[in-house]
């Protein structure tokens, strides 16, 4: 899979989910599924968005003792996602046991990519609320590098962050990034932000982006004007 834009798609029902879809007619956007859309509808949206052709993200963010993670990658990996994710704060012994869930019988597996840091945690509150006391950019390429000792394949992080992570861990090592906004699009409440292009520019693998897509007066330019600018 090369550089790709995907879309995030923040809804609370399948009905919502489906009609943005429908929008795309005989495109394909490769799709992230969120907590919300599948707490809402369960493992069967999944399912459906996956027969309609689409790539999919399931962003879960799994962080349990490593048996608990093992188990229920075991059951992700029968949705036949092409990419799932966890918490790289579980420990590098829990990233190990999610590989091995993940992993099917005939060695075939989703990607499997780490959060390091939510980037809504910032420095005071790592330190007063999780007690540690590095540098949060410290923090992060040491996540980072702990997912590609235990064998990930790469990390979400701010596409600032995404040349010092290849630089770090290695350029097949992916980088998603979420945080992109069009140069004269609204922020919202994003606050380190880059254009598709610049994203494109610093090294990342995949953009994820959402309100700028599915807010838009006209979702399938905005999508457009994504592929354009990062992938082509
Ligand atoms: O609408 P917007 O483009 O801000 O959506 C970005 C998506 O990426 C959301 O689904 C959000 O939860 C997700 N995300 C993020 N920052 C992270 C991790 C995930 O914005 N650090």
């Amino acid at each position: 899979m090369g550089r790709d834009v995907i879309v995030a798609c923040d809804f609370s029902s399948k009905e919502e989910v489906l009609s943005f879809l429908d929008k795309f007619q005989g495109r394909k956007p490769f799709v992230k599924i969120g907590m919300e859309l599948f707490y809402a509808e369960g493992p069967q949206i999944v399912k459906e968005i996956k027969a309609r052709g689409h790539k999919i993200f399931l962003d879960l963010k799994l962080h349990d003792i490593p048996n608990t993670v093992k188990k229920s990658m075991n059951v992700l990996s029968n949705l036949d996602v092409d990419i799932t994710n966890l918490h790289a704060g579980g420990t590098k012994r829990m990233m190990e046991a999610a590989l091995e869930g993940l992993t099917r019988e005939d060695g075939t597996r989703p990607l499997l990519i780490a959060v390091t840091q939510l980037t809504s945690t910032d420095q005071e509150s790592m330190e007063n609320d999780l007690l540690i006391k590095e540098p949060i950019d410290k923090v992060v390429m040491h996540y980072a590098k702990n997912a590609a000792d235990a064998g990930l394949d790469g990390v979400v992080c701010s596409p600032l962050e995404a040349g010092k992570v290849h630089d770090t861990c290695g350029k097949d090592f992916l980088t998603i990034t979420p945080g992109v906004r069009f140069a004269d699009g609204d922020i919202g409440d994003q606050k380190r932000v880059m254009t598709p292009a610049e994203a494109k520019k610093i090294g990342s693998d995949y953009i994820v982006v959402g309100r700028p897509i599915t807010a838009a007066a006209d979702p399938v330019a905005a999508y457009e004007r994504c592929i354009a600018e990062f992938v082509d």
